[in-house]
């Protein structure tokens, strides 16, 4: 059973408060906390190594330099994959707009399909239009039924048409929390020839990954959804893929050689890593990566599956209260999007912000799926291991409140 105590004393701002009512954060899809030890970990890099990497041969740029190398390390071995598929981004949205611009642009052309799914976020959804409108493919979505599931038969269909390059699909969506089949997806699309984006945002938190197993092309992820800081994410590109891939932007640090006329690039992931990296970020991801692994896995998964099963009951309770997603904790992680009966979702959020409970209200960036919902915005509440049920509790009687004042 995970020691709630203990984890909240690892994070130092679930002591904040606000008007005199203490904090209920209730918003880990947007971002996650900070634990205490990604904190110190920052402050030591920029008290004790603070130099630019690979560009010295003195203590403190070796030092910095072997920091940031092991961070890589620390992403590679938390997904399971060779340190040298593991590019740094400065979030998933970088690190999709990467895959599109470099493996997309070699690859795709008019007459192909781009896969998507209808609940998927914009960062899974912009990138292809803004290349789409150079390159005239077509994007198609795959339908999601009532709780946000897809169908595989479906996938299976338009596996057959062969005009499908790739299917670019978030593992867990952020706006439902349903988790799709992935492990399955990416069979279905390796055996038909398709590529794959795994979009594991809002699953890196929550369950082991692990790309040997899964084998996609490309996986993405972003540090502050994972206990790690803003302004670092990954981009996992599969070897293979990664040679092939032309540069995305062009600077120091990515080239092998520069004459006035040509240059070479990098090998590896710094061909993707122009300029001064994030390097404090790396390293306080790297930290927050090993911080999960020190709780581990099992903790973690019973602990927030006992979360959404409580916030499903409670939930389930209140008939004023619409569920959009899955209906059970089956295959889906701890994101709860729902409406309020007769209140809109910002006022909603307003009311549980009165008291310091935070939650978010609005589409999600994803809004394809909220005109398929027939909703303009959801309120959403998302766990992560700093929550507890008495926090749940006290957001459904905010809930009870908001109802009645608005019946
Ligand atoms: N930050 C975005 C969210 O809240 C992705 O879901």
């Amino acid at each position: 059973m995970m020691n709630t105590q203990f984890i909240a004393d690892q994070f130092p701002i679930l002591k904040s408060q606000h008007n005199g009512e203490s904090l209920v954060y209730l918003d880990n899809a947007n971002t996650s906390l900070t634990p205490e030890c990604v904190l110190k970990e920052m402050n030591a890099y920029y008290r004790e190594s603070n130099a630019n990497i690979h560009r010295g041969i003195y203590h403190l740029s070796e030092s910095s330099t072997i920091k940031y190398q092991d961070a890589r390390e620390k992403v590679a071995q938390f997904i399971s994959a060779d340190s040298e598929e593991v590019i740094f981004t400065r979030n998933a949205t970088e690190s999709i707009n990467i895959v599109v611009n470099t493996w997309g642009r070699k690859n795709l052309s008019k007459g192909d399909v781009v896969l998507l799914s209808e609940s998927e976020h914009h960062s899974n959804i912009v990138p292809w239009q803004l290349l789409q409108t150079e390159k005239k493919f077509s994007i198609e979505y795959l339908k999601i039924d009532d709780e946000g599931r897809i169908n595989l038969v479906e996938l299976n269909s338009y596996l057959k048409n062969e005009n499908i390059k790739i299917v670019a699909i978030a593992q867990e969506s952020n706006a439902l929390g349903v988790v799709h089949p992935i492990q399955k997806i990416v069979e279905m699309c390796a055996s038909n020839n398709v590529a794959t984006l795994i979009d594991a945002c809002q699953s890196a938190p929550h369950m082991p990954i692990d790309v040997q197993k899964l084998s996609p092309d490309f996986l993405v992820f972003t540090g502050h959804k994972t206990y790690g800081p803003t302004g670092i994410g990954v981009l996992y590109a599969k070897q293979s893929q990664l040679q092939n891939m032309p540069p995305f932007l062009g600077g120091g640090d990515m080239i092998s050689s520069v004459t006035k006329e040509h240059s070479e690039w990098a090998k590896g992931p710094q061909k993707f890593e122009a300029g001064t990296p994030n390097i404090a970020g790396a390293i306080g991801l790297g930290r927050a990566l090993d911080f999960i692994s020190e709780i581990g896995w099992d903790q973690i998964q019973q602990h927030e599956k006992e979360l959404t099963e409580h916030a499903l009951t409670s939930h389930k309770n209140h008939s004023f209260i619409k569920l959009h997603g899955p209906l059970s904790s089956e295959s889906r992680g701890p994101i709860m999007s729902f409406s309020v009966d007769g209140v809109h979702p910002h006022d909603v959020a307003s009311i549980l912000a009165e008291k310091n409970i935070c939650v978010r209200a609005g589409h999600h960036c994803a809004q394809p799926l909220m005109e398929v919902l027939q909703v303009p915005a959801t309120t959403r509440m998302s766990f992560s291991m700093t929550n507890t049920k008495e926090d749940i509790d006290k957001a459904v009687e905010r809930l009870i409140f908001a109802h009645n004042l608005f019946a």
